[in-house]
Order: C-alpha cells, then structure tokens, then sequence
C-alpha cells in the first residue's frame, strides 16, 4: 500500500487548518503559526485500569500508561492480544473506570467527569468499533443512524440533518438513495462504511479505532483504510489505532505504541519503529508478521527466537522487566528492576522511546528487521 496521507511533523501538523467545515454552530480552530506546536488532542498520563477475574483477584491491563496523540494524527497502539489495547481504548472513551492516572482531552480532564458530564464530550470524541453488526442499532434506518449524534447534541435542523447524512454516506461510498435501509440490509463492509459515517459526522477531533478493519475481507480492509485516510485530510481529525495487522498500522500510523502486558514498552515515529524497531519484542513482533527482504530471510529466523513461549497471564505480571521471561538478554537486573520508558532519539513527545534495560547490547547483537 502506498501512503497518500500528509505526514505532520514538528512544524507543520497536518489538518489544523481544515476544520472550517464542521457543522453550523462549531466554533472554528483557531488559526495557528506553522512552528507553534499545538497541544495534544489527548494527552494521557500514569493511565491505570483493573478489572476482576473470573478468580476474583484483580488484573491491572493497564499498569500506569503515558501517551499524546495531536490533532490529525494517527497513533496506532499494537500487541498480543489480551495486552490490555482495548481496556486503554475504553478507559480514554470513559466506557469502564480508571484506577488511577488522567484522561485530558482537548484540555478538559476526564477522569471524574459523570457520564452527564461526557455527553458535551462524546461529539468531539468518537469510536469505530471491530463489528458494526453490534455497534450499529438494527431497528434505526442509515440516515438516522449516521445523523443521531447531531441530533443527540441538537445540531442543525431535522432537514439540514437529513442533508449532511445523505452527504456523509456518499462520503463513505454508500449510495445515499440506500439511507432508508437498515444495518442487515447491507455487507459487513458497508455497515463499517456507515458506522465510520456516524463516527465522523460531527467532525471529531479523535477517533478510537478499535480493530475497525479486523472483520473486513481484504480488498474491503483497504477501502476502509484509504477512507480513514481521506477523512483525516478532510477533517484533521486524530486516531488512536488498534489493530492486529501491523501491515495496515504501518500503512496508516504516524506514531506507533507497542504494549506488552499493560505497559507501553516502544513508541516511535511509524517509519523508525518497523525500520529500527528497538526493543526485543517489538522486533519479535514485526519479524512474526511482516514478510522480509529476500536477504534478510535468516536474520528474521534469529530474531523470531526473541520471543519464545506464551505471554505469562496479565494476573500474574513477572516482577522486573515483564519481558524477561521471553527475552534472551534478559540477565538479573531485569530480573529485578522495571525499566521505565527513555527516549533514545528525538527531543519531543513524538521521538522514539524504548523501556529495556540493555537496548544498546540488543541493538548491537540482534540483527534489524528489514521488514519491506
Ligand atoms: N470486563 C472485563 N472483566 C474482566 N477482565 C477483563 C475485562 N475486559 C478485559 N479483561 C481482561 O483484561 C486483559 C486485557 O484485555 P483487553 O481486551 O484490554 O486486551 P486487548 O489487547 O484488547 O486484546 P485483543 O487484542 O484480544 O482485543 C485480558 O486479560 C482480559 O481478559
Ligand atoms: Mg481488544
């Protein structure tokens, strides 16, 4: 795939400018200098989320995250399942508790708001979720499932309503002379085409992006993720972007989060982390599914032997570095210390950070992944 979105850099983040078109009554984005950098559009920090295993004992799937993600950009957050992508998701959207840490979104700081509190928010904080068939209401017909939020948040007249959902479903590639269907009278694809229309209607400033192409057939996946692209040059609106398929992360990301067990272990630029991935299991993961160079073929088999065995359960978290139950550098130090995430290049948020104790020895011994 090739990418066609424009790249934000420290100067110029992409889609500041764009936002003169959201509906009638939205305050304008204020215009901006090209070197000011603009805060994020979320900015979590120290983030904590339990739940309650079946055992009864409690599991942290998110044990004290840190991320930014600016406005027209797409962060996208990668790991093994069961990694605890979803519970950050849902924690940023307030759809299940925090046990600690801060949700500040566009300024306003979210944890502790009540769910009346939120409902102001939810029009500039939207979610695509993996499968439309349970997101999308089977009662409601295309136009009022793509035009509710607006009504919800008493947005523009019924008929400009009408208007902008007949406009947002051609945006999608739906046929707006369909809008009077509803959800089982369509493909999978176009019920994730509408429920990305419904996302985007009321012109968000961030997108959660829960796996939206996962259930999608291959030729459909790529639709999806070129509309994503085009709604994001539109709108400048920013993605937070879970997927299994790093191919499509890569395609799509600006920056990239790896998560092993509740923590971010590697966060970098999109082009540094699948060129120099750093970390052993950022490399172990790229090398398992991103098809190589021709002559890196043998490299690739050493360093798939970087992740050996299962991911130990999130109940129970290896002391030290998590890691290094699966790691061949791990030695005694990781055994014992938690290594925090350091920044190894770049001077800002969005430079590359790694938390492993021995990154330069991994750096030195273990071959790249010079992944196509
Ligand atoms: N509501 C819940 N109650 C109890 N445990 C939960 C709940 N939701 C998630 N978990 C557990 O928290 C851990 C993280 O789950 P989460 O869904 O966040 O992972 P994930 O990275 O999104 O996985 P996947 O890639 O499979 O979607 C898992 O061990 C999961 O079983
Ligand atoms: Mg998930």
């Amino acid at each position: 795939m090739t990418r066609t979105t424009h790249q934000p850099t420290d100067q110029e983040p992409a889609g500041l400018d764009n936002r003169a078109a959201r509906p009638a009554g939205r305050r304008p984005a204020p215009t901006r200098k090209r070197q000011d950098r603009p805060d994020p559009v979320l900015r979590v920090r120290d983030l904590v989320v339990r739940h309650s295993a079946s055992t009864g004992a409690e599991l942290t799937a998110v044990d004290g995250i840190d991320l930014e993600v600016r406005a027209g950009e797409t962060l996208g957050l990668v790991g093994e399942s069961g990694c605890g992508k979803s519970s950050l998701a849902n924690a940023v959207l307030r759809l299940i508790p925090t046990a600690g840490g801060s949700i500040c979104f566009d300024g306003t700081e979210l944890v502790g708001r009540s769910p009346a509190q939120m409902r102001d928010i939810r029009r500039d904080l939207q979610v695509v979720f993996q499968d439309p068939r349970s997101s999308l209401d089977p009662r409601m017909r295309l136009g009022a499932i793509v035009t509710e939020a607006l009504r919800l948040h008493g947005l523009n007249n019924r008929r400009e309503r009408r208007r902008i959902a007949l406009q947002r479903l051609a945006e999608v590639g739906i046929d707006p002379a369909l809008a009077h269907r509803r959800p089982a009278q369509l493909s999978g694809g176009q019920q994730q085409r509408v429920a990305l229309a419904r996302a985007l209607v009321t012109q968000p400033r961030l997108v959660v992006l829960d796996e939206p192409v996962s259930a999608l057939d291959v030729s459909v996946q790529a639709q999806v993720i070129n509309l994503l692209q085009d709604m994001q040059r539109t709108y400048g609106t920013a993605y937070l972007f879970i997927a299994h398929n790093l191919a499509v992360v890569r395609h799509l990301s600006h920056r990239v989060a790896v998560m092993y067990l509740g923590k971010i272990v590697e966060q970098a630029p999109a082009h540094n982390l699948f060129r120099r991935p750093v970390h052993p299991y950022t490399k172990a993961l790229i090398a398992s599914v991103l098809p190589p160079r021709p002559d890196a073929r043998a490299r690739l088999e050493a360093v798939r032997r970087l992740a050996p065995g299962e991911v130990p359960s999130l109940a129970a978290v290896p002391s030290g570095c998590r890691y290094h139950t699966r790691c061949p550098f791990a030695d005694t130090t990781c055994k014992a210390v938690e290594p925090t995430l350091v920044r190894i290049e770049g001077d800002h948020a969005g430079g590359h950070r790694v938390a492993c104790h021995h990154w330069e020895r991994v750096q030195a011994a273990a071959p790249q992944v010079q992944a196509r």
